[in-house]
C-alpha cells in the first residue's frame, strides 16, 4: 500500500516556532510550507531546511492581505494537492501595548485584525480552496498567547495571558462542532 505524503503549512514559518514546528515536522519526513510575508526571509528559511535536507518550500503569505492568501491556497492546491495540516503560528505581539487591562483600543484591533481575523481568513481560505481533497480529516493547530490548541487535541500550558486565547478557542470550538 502506497503511504501518501503528508503535507503541512505552517504560517510565520521564517523563525520563532513556526520554524522549530516546520524543522521538527521535516524530521518526521513531513513535506513542509513554510508561510511568511517577507519573501526574502521566506526564501532563507526555505534554504535553511532544504540544506538540513528537509523538503520545504516558501509560500508567501500575509495574514492581512488577502490577495497573498488566496494565491498561496492556489499555489498549495496546484503544486502539491493537498494539504494535511494547518498550523496557524503567525501573530504579532508588541509589549509596548500593555496588558490586555491597559492596552488602547487601536492596540487590540490592531492585534484582534492580524492574530484572530487574518487567522480566520487563513483557515477559511485553506478549507474553501486547497484542502478539498481531503476535507474532513484536515487538521487544524493553533498558537495563541498561553495556549496551544489542536483539532485532535488539546494541550494547555499556564493560564492564557491575554485575550486571544480564548476568541482563537472558541472559533476552533465552532470548527469542531461544524458551524464554520
Ligand atoms: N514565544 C512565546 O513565548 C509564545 C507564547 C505563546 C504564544 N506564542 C505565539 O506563537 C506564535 C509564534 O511565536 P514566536 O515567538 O515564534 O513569534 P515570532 O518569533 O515573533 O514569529 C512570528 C512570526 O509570525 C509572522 N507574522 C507576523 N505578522 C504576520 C502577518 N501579518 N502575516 C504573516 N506572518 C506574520 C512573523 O513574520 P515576520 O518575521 O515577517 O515579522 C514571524 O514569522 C505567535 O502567534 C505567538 O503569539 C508565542
Amino acid at each position: 500500500m502506497q503511504i501518501e505524503q503528508k503535507i503541512a503549512l505552517i504560517t510565520g514559518a521564517n523563525k520563532g516556532i513556526g520554524l522549530a514546528t516546520a524543522r521538527e515536522l521535516g524530521k518526521t519526513g513531513w513535506t513542509v510550507l513554510l508561510g511568511a510575508r517577507n519573501p526574502d526571509l521566506g526564501h532563507t528559511a526555505e534554504s535553511e531546511l532544504q540544506a538540513e535536507k528537509f523538503d520545504a518550500h516558501f509560500v508567501e503569505l500575509d495574514l492581512n492581505n488577502p490577495q497573498t492568501i488566496s494565491l498561496a491556497a492556489s499555489k498549495v492546491q496546484r503544486e502539491f494537492g493537498r494539504l494535511d495540516v494547518l498550523v496557524n503560528n503567525a501573530g504579532i505581539v508588541d509589549g509596548h501595548d500593555g496588558p490586555p487591562s491597559l492596552a488602547s483600543i487601536d492596540a487590540v484591533k490592531r492585534v484582534m485584525r492580524t492574530n484572530f481575523l487574518g487567522t480566520v481568513a487563513v483557515t477559511q481560505t485553506m478549507i474553501r480552496e486547497s484542502c478539498n481533497s481531503v476535507l474532513g480529516s484536515v487538521r487544524l493547530g493553533f498558537l495563541s498567547e498561553g495556549r496551544q490548541t489542536g483539532s485532535n487535541s488539546d494541550v494547555s500550558f499556564g493560564p492564557p495571558t491575554v485575550y486571544l486565547g480564548p476568541c482563537l478557542e472558541a472559533y476552533n470550538c465552532m470548527f469542531l462542532t461544524g458551524r464554520l
